[in-house]
């Protein structure tokens, strides 16, 4: 097993999670009404799961380890690329807490924003792990022997070891099934 292993499961976690409040949004599209509990539950996970976890493995052990190789101009922009992703994604998460905040306070002409902010933050995150999974993550492993292989798999292991990452897969399991 080499390190995208791990990454690339946490990809469907991520995707059944912005499914969720893709539907969860689109129902309240026709009843007017959003629970604003599973938007926190959404922005903790995009918060802790995918940022500071699958993220963190991202950035912390896969670019930097290839940060020290020769990679091909070619990757090494679309590392650059995949790190400005990142940002962009927090920002949006930061934007969904201030409008959630508004909406919870009573404004609820805000669903409307929070819906344009949530569809385009799904369309851009989809888009990203795509380039991650199709583009990038295989052809770069090239760059690894097999011990450097096991070491980033090690490494990610205990990174992993230090989350609570049943709490986000059991977050998901229950919103999914609140949401039938
Ligand atoms: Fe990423
Ligand atoms: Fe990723």
């Amino acid at each position: 097993m080499m390190v995208i292993g791990p990454l690339m499961i946490e990809h469907r976690l991520i995707e059944r999670m912005v499914n969720i409040l893709d539907k969860e949004l689109q129902r309240a599209g026709k009843n007017g009404i959003i629970n604003p509990a599973d938007l926190d539950s959404f922005v903790e996970f995009m918060r802790v799961y995918a940022d500071k976890c699958h993220h963190g493995k991202e950035e912390g052990i896969l670019f930097a380890e290839l940060g020290r190789k020769d990679v091909s101009r070619e990757h090494r922009k679309v590392i650059l690329e995949l790190v400005s992703d990142h940002i962009f994604g927090r920002s949006q998460v930061a934007k969904l807490v201030a409008l959630n905040a508004d909406y919870k306070a009573g404004d609820k002409g805000k669903l409307k924003e929070i819906t344009e902010v949530f569809s385009g933050l799904a369309v851009f995150y989809t888009a990203h792990i795509r380039k991650e999974d199709k583009d990038f993550f295989i052809p770069v492993m090239r760059y690894f022997s097999p011990a450097e292989h096991q070491a980033m798999l090690k490494a990610s292991n205990e990174f992993d070891s230090n989350m609570d990452l049943a709490k986000y897969q059991e977050m998901v399991l229950s919103m999914e099934k609140a949401l039938k």
